[in-house]
């Protein structure tokens, strides 16, 4: 009855029928949200529709259409039994105020059972509780009463993606795979007997959720819908699971023909088949979306799927790297669809071997710890391994919590999670004791005691300001007052000073009142929860200053103002970045100083000249247009709906700090951030931008360093004068100095070469002498003989020469070379097995020993170093005994 129809095919003819209805075909966005810093990846096609539906945004059109890749991570440990997916692509339409419940039920019985023809007596619908209205609907379009169901608001009530956002009732499609209900007496859709599949999800927007989870209606009445593409898939191919659709049986096949096993066969080997090729999948679109494998947020689910996907591959005993060739599959299979993946081929690649590469080493080692533990629990009756084990598993060897658990869990056992949060959250006090600021990131009890205070930053507007002492505190405590020379942490009702935050560090200068002056070298915001709690640390310089003083505040200006030129240019060297190397470019961290930026960004292969000449010019062409940079506090849906970059987990308010630098006459802005930083009027306040140095801080990540301002002309007058310096010595103008250095090394080399010469022709010139003082002992000749060479090698090279113009014979050679004794002895073969005395090793060794050293070596060739240059005679006078039987 259904068609015959590839997943490609059913993608397009999806897209094609809601084009036919006046839909307008979107692209799928990304899978790392552009325009959400709350969520952490895209679930749903909706998402980029959100601020459409919220008002925030004008759409394209009214009616839109899509096929969207999502990703969800809920499902991560289920993924290997025949229904569970992470990544998936979801067929969608949205109508944006346009048409609502009526229509989008028909369009959706339409496409299913005119345009794919499935049997409509096999499709089921379900409707929110108290829905009447999309019942009715639904048996007007000829679905029989008793094939209607109603469910509450978890599975017929579409929450928002995210903290917050639209949401409403939705109404779903199901289908009837089989028509033997199970024994439960409401077997129907949702039932998990396997009776159904549950294909299309029409969720009637209606209300605007807040965080708080209170609703209000949204001014328009939207509709968006979901189809699990793969499902729809099976359910026209006729298959039993979407890992036999033809979206997953090549990569199955494939997965197989590395392992050499056989799908189908074995239960155990199905799983570990299906896992492989999900996560294979996955993966790669991930990375073509920006996220690198990392320990946290999104790099860490990738990290987790990527070794979930090798584990796996152990159990089908895959020995060989398989994450590239199976990255290439899929590349190869959907890069049609998503062009991204072609353009991040290379990237990809490197990501996925350098990570399984990284994770095969310490598998190894962290399985037998595993198993180690969990013996010994086992031994001692034990169900829980202990949350410090698991925690060493994952700081040490990298495995991930969940993969611990999973395995443990094979043996029937589990892992104290608890135990394992609390001490990764004791790491984490220690990382950050370690790295703060003299302990100011550590919360003391005078922070939390004055942390109610609040301070109205100036910052943005002003370097001074005249304000009131709000809170003291010295050595952690919470005072009145402070005296000369004491350590004081000052908290006032307003600040001009800038206190660290998104990587720019905090202001110095002077709190000054009416009986004393402070000297502060530094602003923070100590406890992390209170934004607007601010204390400037310093100390009593003069006099004393108490609570209550009126006092006035002044900012070192000059390191405010190299702080903030720093600050732009980093913008500018992100936006640059991410305009030569391509959009998977994210900032991972940075500094902000007053004589230097370090920026950290996802990417894996070191800049090349090109590359690094491209993003220098880019930046300085944009200093040079001097382009105003313009600081704006709007609502942040209309930021991040502009493209504006925001960082996933930082927590941002209804109102950011947009910083836009304006592309040259393109409608996009070159550089668009939320930032709460301080940062110039106009790009030519900057100043020289130059990129100092160029590194990799670990994997797929690398750091850029740089200096704008000030702090080059500094760098850039310190290297003139030393080139000029160099060019002096060398005696030419400084721009012919690389050649000159250049011609003067060759030169250099080729003395060296020719002096290697000289002293080897110098010590062969020896031989003839040396060979009148071979001597006969015991019968065979003997040359013992004192050479003077300045290299052991050439000690070597007329070694050589002489065992060759004897024939036959023991040499014994010493020279005094940097200040020690030095020995060849040199057995030809003909000797060798002529009994023990013929030994080079243990001649040599005798030998050494003389001169106070030791040695040994072969029976033909051996070489030693004694201590004594005087004992160097003595040392070859030994020779004639050492030979004699
Ligand atoms: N947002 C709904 C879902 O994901 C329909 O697109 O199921």
């Amino acid at each position: 009855p259904v068609i015959e129809a590839t997943a490609a095919d059913l993608r397009e003819l999806f897209l094609t029928f809601f084009e036919e209805k006046e839909h307008l075909r979107v692209p799928s966005s990304p899978l790392v949200p552009q325009d959400d810093p709350t969520l952490l990846f895209t679930t749903a096609g909706m998402v980029q529709m959100k601020p459409y539906f919220t008002g925030e945004a004008t759409p394209p059109g009214n009616r839109l259409t899509s096929v969207q890749k999502s990703f969800r991570t809920t499902d991560v440990e289920s993924v290997g039994d025949s229904t569970h997916l992470t990544f998936f692509e979801m067929l969608g339409n949205f109508s944006v105020g346009d048409y609502f419940k009526k229509e989008a039920i028909r369009l959706a019985w339409d496409f299913c059972t005119d345009r794919v023809q499935l049997p409509p007596e096999k499709l089921w619908a379900t409707v929110f509780l108290d829905d009447d209205e999309a019942q009715e609907l639904w048996e007007r379009t000829g679905v029989p009463a008793e094939r209607i169901r109603r469910y509450g608001e978890s599975d017929n009530f579409w929450g928002p993606a995210g903290d917050s956002g639209p949401c409403g009732p939705c109404s779903e499609i199901h289908v009837e795979l089989h028509d033997q209900p199970c024994a439960r007496p409401d077997c129907g859709p949702n039932c998990e007997c396997g009776r159904f599949v549950e294909i299309w999800n029409l969720v009637f927007m209606q209300f605007d959720q807040a965080t708080d989870g209170t609703r209000t209606p949204l001014s328009s009445t939207n509709i968006d819908t979901g189809m699990g593409l793969e499902r729809l898939t099976a359910v026209v191919q006729g298959v039993g699971s979407v890992y036999e659709t033809d979206l997953f049986i090549p990569l199955i096949d494939r997965v197989a023909k590395l392992a050499a096993k056989p799908f189908g066969r074995d239960a155990d080997t199905d799983r570990a088949l299906r896992a492989v090729a999900e996560h294979s999948r996955a993966a790669p679109f991930l990375i073509a979306d920006g996220v690198v494998p990392g320990n946290e947020g999104r790099g860490y689910v990738l990290r987790r799927v990527l070794r979930r996907a090798i584990r796996f591959s152990k159990r089908l005993d895959i020995s060989d790297p398989f994450l590239a060739p199976m990255a290439t599959h899929v590349i190869d299979q959907m890069g049609n669809a998503y062009p991204e993946l072609i353009a991040a081929k290379d990237h990809i690649l490197l990501t996925v071997s350098s990570e399984e590469e990284r994770f095969d080493q310490a598998l190894a080692v962290g399985n037998a710890l595993l198993e180690d533990v969990v013996a010994k629990v086992l031994e001692e009756g034990g169900e829980i391994v202990s949350g410090e084990h698991a925690f060493r598993l994952y700081d040490t060897y990298g495995f991930p919590i969940e993969l611990t658990e999973e395995l443990v869990a094979e043996q029937g056992i589990s892992v104290d999670r608890e135990g394992f949060d609390r001490a990764m959250a004791l790491q984490r006090d220690r990382g950050r004791a370690a790295g703060g600021f003299s302990g100011a990131r550590e919360v003391s009890e005078a922070h939390r005691a004055l942390s109610s205070l609040r301070t109205r930053s100036l910052a943005h507007d002003a370097t001074s300001a005249a304000s009131s002492i709000a809170g003291l505190a010295v050595g952690g405590a919470m005072v009145a007052s402070a005296a000369e020379l004491q350590e004081v942490e000052i908290v006032t009702a307003e600040t001009p000073f800038y206190a660290e935050g998104g990587g720019q560090v905090g202001d110095l200068g002077t709190i000054a009142g009416p009986n004393g002056t402070v000297r502060i070298r530094d602003t923070q915001r100590p406890v992390p929860d209170a934004p607007d709690f601010v204390v400037h640390i310093g100390f009593v310089e003069r006099g004393t200053i108490a609570v209550g003083d009126t006092v006035q505040m002044e900012v070192e200006s000059g390191h405010r103002a190299d702080t903030t030129r720093h600050h732009t240019a980093t913008h500018l060297l992100h936006a640059a970045l991410r305009a030569v190397l391509g959009p998977h470019v994210r900032q991972a961290g940075s500094l902000v100083a007053p004589d230097h930026l370090r920026f950290d960004f996802s990417h894996n292969l070191a800049l090349n000249q090109a590359e690094a000449a491209a993003i220098t010019k880019a930046v300085n062409s944009r200093v040079l247009k001097n382009i105003a940079v313009q600081s704006r506090v709007v609502p942040i849906q209309e930021a991040l709906s502009k493209g504006a970059l925001a960082f996933f987990g930082d927590k941002y308010g209804e109102m950011v700090r947009a910083v836009e630098i304006d592309g040259s006459g393109d409608d996009v802005p070159f550089s668009l951030e939320l930032c709460g930083g301080t940062h110039v009027h106009a790009t030519g306040e900057v100043g020289f931008v130059y990129v100092t140095s160029e590194s990799s801080i670990g994997s797929g990540m690398r750091r850029v360093e740089a200096v704008a301002g000030s702090a080059a002309d500094e760098l850039i007058s310190t290297r003139l004068t030393v080139l000029d310096r160099v060019a002096q010595q060398l005696g030419v103008a400084p721009d012919e100095v690389a050649e000159r250095a250049a011609a003067q090394l060759q030169e250099a080399d080729r003395a060296r070469k020719r002096v290697e010469t000289l002293e080897l022709e110098l010590a062969t010139s020896q031989t003839s002498v040396l060979l009148d003082a071979v001597e006969t002992v015991a019968g065979v000749a003997l040359l013992a003989a004192r050479v003077d060479v300045p290299k052991a090698d050439l000690l070597r090279d007329i070694t050589d020469e002489l065992r060759e113009q004897m024939g036959s014979g023991v040499i014994v050679l010493g020279s005094v070379i940097n200040n020690r004794p030095s020995f060849v002895c040199a057995v030809t073969p003909d000797l060798i097995g002529r009994g023990a005395p013929y030994h080079a090793g243990n001649i040599i060794k005798g030998i050494a020993a003389v001169a106070g050293g030791g040695g040994g070596g072969r029976a033909e060739l051996a070489t030693a170093g004694g201590r004594d240059p005087t004992r160097l005679d003595a040392a070859i006078a030994a020779a004639r005994g050492l030979i004699t039987p």
